[in-house]
């Protein structure tokens, strides 16, 4: 009989919800709880207020708590090394550690490691400097599709997709001059922009090895058609089956592989997941960004869809033990909904009251993330993606039509959400 873990669960989002029904599933957990948690979380699992970019508090829970394994969701408390504090502590973490969530933290770095490694992505500058910054761009013809990324943690905002060298340069100036973005924009990247294709490889790392989750692909703009500001992301499919085996395999050898070389030859002992963006090019996937953590709405999907069971699989990724080859996939597809308030990702409602239909046809879950309980023990929302609408189906028409289906209820006054989920690639 294996050992059966107490397990702590970090964040508050649709990705945590998702996780945390996953170890609630799972014969390895003794008990599952959760900080801070939102109002579905908290209606599943006991849920204490943490903050999650406060290290000594996550820390100070685990040992209050004796929890035997923590698995940290956002990038935040991994940023700031949460596993790293864990570990000194003696208890087990599932994600980086502080070095290795540099990939995220930094958006420079990601950028040098690329290019030290040969591995493909965009052509780059990368910036502190505003007047070097400027004179670079003056370098690009005017009339050029030009990408400014502040280097640092941004939740999504910190990109702008310019569509000639005046907006770029206006970007440089709020990042470097105005110091829009903090410290978070210290540096910048400046990059080419790459048409194509985008899809989402979340790899599980465990030191030398690593094992493929299921392709997934994100719908990041709010307007349908792939139009207006970029979000956390509006919906995912998975499996992404518009991407053909042959194309997978060259993005394992030309960008995982190396990319795992490279963390050898530099002594990164990586362990967690990786999450690689990647732009399908005319010439060859490229990297768009590493993320050090599940994609959110993407884990919502791609947990469902491969029998292993994810605390056995998390532990084995923490203790750099040995992972299976590959995943055994269920053979469902699957497409969440993002059900936003209506004004995200600028300023929104928040504490509207949520009503959850009572019961949900077969195949059909709703997760929540931006949501919490009230003084009342009601829930309310709390952020600006709300819950996540989950089809599971043995196709992906199935998949969509009853996700479509169950949107159709009034969950919250002013719902929105894309009705082009699966259906749209962005940047075509
Ligand atoms: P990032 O946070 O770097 O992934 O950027 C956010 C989103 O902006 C990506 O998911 C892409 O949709 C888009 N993007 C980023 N870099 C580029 C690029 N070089 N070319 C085209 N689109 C990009
Ligand atoms: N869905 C995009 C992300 O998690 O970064």
């Amino acid at each position: 009989m294996p050992e059966r873990l107490k397990i702590l669960v970090i964040g508050s989002g649709g990705r945590e919800h998702a996780i945390l029904r996953e170890c609630l599933k799972s014969p390895l957990a003794a008990e599952v709880i959760a900080a801070p948690g939102n109002g579905g979380m908290a209606q599943e699992a006991e849920c204490f207020p943490v903050d999650v970019g406060n290290t000594d508090a996550i820390v100070r829970l685990a040992i209050e708590q004796q929890v035997e394994f923590v698995i940290v969701g956002p990038e935040v408390p991994l940023c700031e090394g949460a596993v790293d504090r864990l570990n000194q502590s003696g208890i087990l973490a599932f994600g980086p550690n502080k070095e290795a969530a540099r990939f995220e933290a930094s958006k420079t770095y990601t950028k040098d490691f690329l290019a030290r490694h040969d591995i493909p992505t965009a052509s780059f500058g990368n910036f502190s400097d505003g007047g070097r910054a400027l004179e670079y761009l003056e370098t690009l013809p005017e009339e050029s599709s030009i990408v400014v990324k502040a280097s640092g943690l941004a939740a999504g905002k910190g990109v702008l997709i310019a569509d000639n060298r005046t907006k770029a340069a206006g970007f440089v100036r709020d990042i470097l001059v105005e110091k829009k973005f903090g410290e978070s924009g210290e540096e910048i990247v400046i990059e080419e922009f790459l048409e194509g294709r985008e899809t989402s490889l979340h790899l599980l790392v465990s030191g030398e090895q690593f094992v493929v989750l299921p392709l997934s692909r994100d719908h990041k703009k709010i307007g349908e058609g792939d139009t207006g500001p970029n979000t956390g992301g509006m919906g995912v499919i998975a499996p992404d089956d518009s991407i053909p085996q042959e194309i997978l395999e060259e993005i394992l050898e030309n960008i995982a592989k190396p990319t795992l070389a490279g963390f050898r030859a530099e002594g990164i002992d990586y362990r967690g997941v990786l999450y690689i963006g990647i732009m399908l090019t005319t010439k060859g996937p490229q990297v768009l960004e590493f993320n050090v953590r599940l994609g959110d709405p993407e884990t919502q999907l791609i947990l469902q869809l491969f029998e292993e069971d994810i605390v056995e699989l998390f532990k084995t990724a923490a203790t750099g033990g040995v992972l299976p080859k590959k995943l055994t996939p269920t053979g469902q597809s699957s497409i969440t909904v993002v059900m936003a308030s209506d004004g995200y990702p600028d300023s929104y409602a928040k504490g509207l009251p949520i009503d959850l239909p009572h019961k949900l046809p077969e195949g059909l879950s709703v997760i929540h993330a931006g949501t919490k309980l009230d003084s009342d023990g009601n829930i309310v929302t709390s952020g600006g993606r709300v819950l996540n609408i989950v089809a599971i189906a043995d196709s992906p028409e199935e998949a969509s039509e009853r996700v479509y289906e169950a949107c159709k209820h009034s969950f919250f006054e002013k719902q929105y959400y894309r009705r082009d989920i699966g259906k749209t690639h962005a940047n075509e």
